[in-house]
């Protein structure tokens, strides 16, 4: 076994172990089920379940459904975003799904079986989890058959995740009365992470990848506008955070390996929502001077941080970032460049005591990281006296004064003896 991977295996180590006994709602969209990379996705999802995650599959069926209207000449009545379900549309929504179940359901039951997974503990279900209620006339237009969740059977789907069985939600749900109807599979897998209180939410989707980043409730508006060809995803994604879904993550089939990639790696390959009402991760400016002052004193004072003076701060302020919590400064760090070399520093990373334990540093360190790639830096360095550890377990490794580059070299403060590390950071081509 070479190296990468015996890195990967201790990158991932503390994310398996973080996400035992989890829910995790994974939801995918019909096309996602015609695609060429669908069974390695079903296999990673198996991986996941074998590794103690608790799942709950939410599956569309949108393309296969308008496939067999077409075939039937039928109208495709679709009216503000929402399929008008009349009784032909739903009978042919029944047929389709159902026919879908069966196939995820076969080649679950198959990747749960075969190696590395053979756990015949472990099983897939699927049943009557949704009660939905009618969708009514809205402007006029009666929508029919077409139904929104109302309850989602969150006590059972709980007892059989727990014992190990990954549960199956269709876009369909049936009224107490009895009558069927025709859901949105984002609104399904939406309902259910809120219900079923779901560590995360997350949606794979055909489509071209959207970029590795962070992004706050705050943010979110302006990144719609940024992937428009996203828009319909991501409007159900902002719903769904307002609603209370904290964590919510976008992967493509089209990267490889995505999920595995996005749950078990520190900086993730997808696009993570995350949607704190109260916090959010953004570019200092030059007001935030006094609240940066207020959580990195301390620090300084403790001779954690070098000391660094408010009109400093003040002249360097387009190098922060920093997370604001109700119109407080609770984190920060920089990102400084190193004139003649393909070498960042991180400096002055520091979270507010009251506020630790948060993975703030984290969401700091993954910003960071991403603008000095974005920067076409390949080596980030930071110095530390006392977060050696902390960096390690996030693939720094240890370097010496004659690693660094002349200016710093010259700059290096022998008396602070801070330890010198660095990490490689993957250039995007
Ligand atoms: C490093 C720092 C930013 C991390 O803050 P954070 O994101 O709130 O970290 P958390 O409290 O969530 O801790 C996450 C994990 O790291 C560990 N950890 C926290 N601080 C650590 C440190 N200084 N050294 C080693 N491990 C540390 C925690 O025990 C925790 O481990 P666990 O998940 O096994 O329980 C914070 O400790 C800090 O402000 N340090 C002082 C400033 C500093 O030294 N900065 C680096 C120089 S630029």
């Amino acid at each position: 076994m070479n190296n990468s991977r015996i890195d990967f295996l201790r990158e991932a180590a503390p994310y398996i172990h973080k996400h035992r006994g989890k829910i995790f709602v994974i939801a995918f969209a019909g096309e996602v089920i015609e695609n060429e990379k669908f069974s390695q996705l079903i296999k990673d999802i198996a991986i996941l379940s074998a590794l103690g995650t608790q799942i709950v599959l939410v599956h569309g069926a949108r393309p296969q459904v308008d496939r067999h209207l077409q075939a039937l000449d039928h109208d495709i009545q679709v009216v503000d975003d929402m399929r008008v379900t009349d009784s032909v549309t739903l009978q042919t929504a029944k047929e389709a799904i159902g026919a879908l179940r069966v196939e995820i359901e076969n080649q679950l039951s198959h990747a749960l079986s075969m190696p590395p997974v053979v756990n015949e503990s472990l099983g897939v279900l699927s049943g009557n989890f949704i009660t939905a209620q009618p969708l009514g006339i809205h402007n006029g237009t009666d929508f029919q058959h077409t139904g929104t969740v109302r309850k989602i059977n969150a006590k059972l789907i709980k007892q059989l995740t727990a014992a190990g069985s990954i549960v199956l939600l269709s876009s369909l749900g049936f009224s107490p009365s009895g009558e069927a109807f025709n859901l949105r599979y984002e609104d399904v897998a939406s309902f259910a992470a809120k219900s079923l209180q779901a560590d995360k939410l997350i949606f794979i989707h055909a489509d071209a990848a959207t970029p590795t980043l962070d992004i706050d409730l705050q943010q979110l508006d302006s990144f719609i506008e940024a992937n428009p060809e996203q828009s319909r995803l991501l409007n159900h994604i902002k719903a769904a955070m307002n609603d209370g879904v904290e964590r919510v993550h976008l992967v493509s089939t089209e990267t490889k390996d995505g999920l595995l990639l996005e749950i078990y790696t520190r900086d993730g390959i997808g696009t993570m929502f995350n949607a704190s009402q109260y916090e959010n991760i953004r570019q200092a400016k030059i007001e935030d001077v006094s609240g940066i002052i207020d959580v990195i004193e301390p620090l300084e004072l403790k001779g954690a941080l070098i000391k660094r003076s408010r009109e400093q701060l003040e002249l360097e302020i387009d190098k922060f970032s920093v997370i604001e919590r109700d119109g407080k400064i609770i984190a920060c760090a920089a990102l400084y460049l190193i004139a003649n070399t393909n070498m960042g520093e991180l400096a002055c990373l520091a979270v507010h005591p009251d506020y630790k334990g948060g993975e703030r540093g984290d969401r700091l360190l993954k910003r960071i990281s991403q603008e000095a790639m974005n920067r076409k830096l390949s080596q980030l360095l930071v110095l530390t006296t006392q977060s050696i550890d902390w960096f390690k377990e996030r693939g720094f490794e240890p370097g010496e004064v004659e690693d660094l580059p002349d200016q710093k070299k010259a700059l290096y403060n022998f008396q602070r003896k801070s330890k010198i590390l660095l990490k490689e950071l993957l250039i995007k081509t």
